[in-house]
C-alpha cells in the first residue's frame, strides 16, 4: 500500500478554509487513536441509529481536504454529502456568517422579519430555471422542503396523490420516508408511512437496456394513468439525477416528457434538486441539462455552505396558493443561514464554479473511464459535472457487487480519500468533491482509486 504516511509532525490545524495545506497526508492509521477514542465516546453517548461512514473526527476543513484530530489530512470527495460545494469555511461564507452572528442570530422571520430572507428569495427566484414570476419559501432541511413542496402542490391543485420514482430518495421524515424507495436503512420498522404516494418506473439506462427517454417516460406515464389517474394527482416529484439511489442520469427526453404530461394534466412537476443544485452538475441546476423548467424546485445542501437551509421556489400562482400562516417554521430561513446562502451564491458566480464543476467532471470521468477499460468490474461510469459515480458489478454481467463496493470504499478511506457509496443495490461509489478542490488533489485521489481497484482484485 502506498500512502503519504510520514513520521512528520501532525498538521496543527486550528482554522479551516482554503489556507489549509492542500495535501493528502497520513500520520496515523485511519482512524487514528484520537478518533478511535472519540468514536468510543460516540458509541456510549449517541443514539445507535445515527451511523458514521468513516469515523475520523474532523477539526478543520477547506479547499479539498479534511483534517482530523490525529493530524491526518484527507482528500474530500464527499463534501459532507454534496453540501460544501463552495468549499468548507469558504472565505465569503465565513465573513458573512461572522458579521451576521455579531448583529443578531434569530428573530423568527414569521414574527419580525429581516432582509436576508427576502434577498435569498429574490436570488433563488432569479437563478432558478424559467422567466415566469416566482416566489420562494425557506426551510431547514431537504426533507422539510420536499414536504412543503407537496403541501403546496396539494393546496394548489386540490388533489392529493404524489408520484415518485424507483430508487428515489427524498428524506427521512414521515412523508419523505414514504417517498423514498429503499427500505434499509431509511424506512425499516419506521412505518406506517403517509398515504397517497405512488411509485413509477424510472429511466435507468444501465439497467433498462438503454431504453430511450421517450419510451421510459411513456412507460411511467402509462403506469401513472392506470394506477393513479391524473385527476387524483397533485404532483410528480423527481430528482433530475438520482442521488442516494445511485447517481442515475435518466435518458435524454425522459424529464421533458414528464413535464409536458404534467402541464397537460394540471399536475405540479417538482424537481428535487437537494443534491444536484448549485453548480454541482456543471449547471446551476441539473434540470438545465434537460432544458426542463419545473413548476417547483426544491433546494438545500449546497445552498448555504453547510449552514442548515432549504427552499421551495416556483411559479407564483402555485406558491401563493397556500394561505397566510400555512407555511413556515421557527427556524426556516434563519439569518445566519441566509447570510451564508448569499455568500455561497456570490462565490459560485464570482469564482466561476459552474465551469469548475464541469472541468472536475471531465478530469475525473476520463480517469474513471480509463480505469473501466482495465477493470470489467466497473459496469458504468456516469454523472454530470462534479457528481460522478461508478456502478460496480461482477465482471461481464450487470449483477451488482455491493461487497466489492464496500471493500473499495474502505481501501480508499485507509489511504486518506473520503468516498461515499450509494445505490439501491449498495454497489455505487460516488464522488462529490468540493468545487474548491485543486487538480493536483483530484489527480492524487484518482491515483488512489486506481490503486484500490488493483488491490481489491
Ligand atoms: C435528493 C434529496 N432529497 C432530499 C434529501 C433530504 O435532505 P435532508 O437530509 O437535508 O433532509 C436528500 C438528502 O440526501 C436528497 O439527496
Amino acid at each position: 500500500m502506498t500512502t503519504n504516511t510520514t513520521e512528520a509532525t501532525p498538521i496543527e490545524a486550528t482554522t479551516g478554509g482554503p489556507t489549509l495545506p492542500q495535501e493528502r497526508r497520513l500520520v496515523t492509521a485511519i482512524p487514528g487513536p484520537k478518533s478511535q477514542e472519540l468514536q468510543a465516546r460516540k458509541t456510549a453517548a449517541v443514539a445507535g441509529g445515527v451511523g458514521t461512514t468513516l469515523p475520523v473526527y474532523i477539526t478543520a476543513a477547506g479547499g479539498g481536504v479534511l483534517v482530523d484530530v490525529d493530524g491526518n489530512s484527507l482528500i474530500d470527495l464527499g463534501s459532507g454529502i454534496a453540501v460544501t460545494t463552495v468549499g468548507n469555511s469558504a472565505p465569503r461564507v465565513v465573513q458573512a456568517v461572522q458579521d451576521q452572528v455579531a448583529a443578531f442570530t434569530h428573530t423568527c422571520f414569521m414574527v419580525t422579519p429581516y432582509a436576508g430572507y427576502v434577498e435569498v428569495a429574490e436570488a433563488l427566484n432569479r437563478i432558478t430555471p424559467g422567466d415566469h414570476e416566482k416566489r420562494t419559501a425557506l426551510f431547514n432541511s431537504g426533507s422539510e422542503a420536499v414536504e412543503n413542496a407537496v403541501k403546496i402542490a396539494r393546496k394548489y391543485t386540490g388533489k392529493t396523490g404524489v408520484v415518485v420514482f424507483d430508487h428515489a430518495y427524498h428524506g427521512r421524515t414521515n412523508l419523505t420516508m414514504a417517498m423514498t424507495a429503499k427500505n434499509m436503512p431509511y424506512k425499516d420498522g419506521f412505518g406506517p408511512f403517509a398515504s397517497d404516494v405512488y411509485r413509477a418506473p424510472l429511466s435507468y439506462p444501465f439497467r433498462d437496456d438503454q431504453m430511450d427517454g421517450a419510451a421510459a417516460a411513456a412507460r411511467a406515464i402509462d403506469q401513472i394513468d392506470k394506477q393513479v389517474g391524473a385527476q387524483n394527482l397533485a404532483a410528480i416529484v423527481i430528482e433530475p439525477i438520482q442521488g442516494e439511489g445511485g447517481f442515475i442520469v435518466p435518458a435524454d427526453g425522459f424529464l421533458r416528457a414528464l413535464t409536458e404530461w404534467c402541464t397537460a394534466n394540471n399536475v405540479v412537476f417538482v424537481a428535487d434538486e437537494v443534491q444536484t443544485g448549485f453548480a454541482r452538475t456543471g449547471a446551476m441546476f441539473a434540470v438545465e441539462h434537460d432544458d426542463v423548467v419545473p413548476d417547483l424546485i426544491v433546494t438545500a445542501k449546497g445552498i448555504a455552505g453547510g449552514l442548515p437551509l432549504s427552499a421551495v421556489t416556483g411559479r407564483a400562482e402555485i406558491m401563493d396558493s397556500a394561505h397566510v400562516g400555512g407555511l413556515g417554521g421557527t427556524y426556516g430561513g434563519n439569518p445566519l443561514a441566509c447570510a451564508a446562502a448569499l455568500a455561497v451564491l456570490e462565490t459560485i458566480e464570482a469564482d466561476g464554479l459552474v465551469d469548475r464543476a464541469a472541468k472536475i467532471g471531465a478530469l475525473m470521468t476520463q480517469r474513471l473511464l480509463d480505469l473501466q477499460e482495465r477493470d470489467g468490474r466497473i459496469g458504468d461510469v456516469r454523472g454530470r459535472g462534479a457528481m460522478i459515480a461508478v456502478e460496480l458489478v461482477r465482471a461481464g454481467t450487470t449483477e451488482p457487487d455491493a461487497d466489492l463496493t464496500k471493500r473499495v470504499a474502505a481501501a480508499a478511506h485507509e489511504r486518506g480519500v473520503v468516498v461515499l457509496t450509494c445505490g439501491t443495490y449498495g454497489n455505487v461509489l460516488r464522488f462529490l468533491p468540493p468545487l474548491s478542490i485543486s487538480d493536483a488533489l483530484l489527480t492524487d485521489a484518482c491515483d488512489v482509486l486506481d490503486e484500490v481497484f488493483e488491490v481489491t482484485k
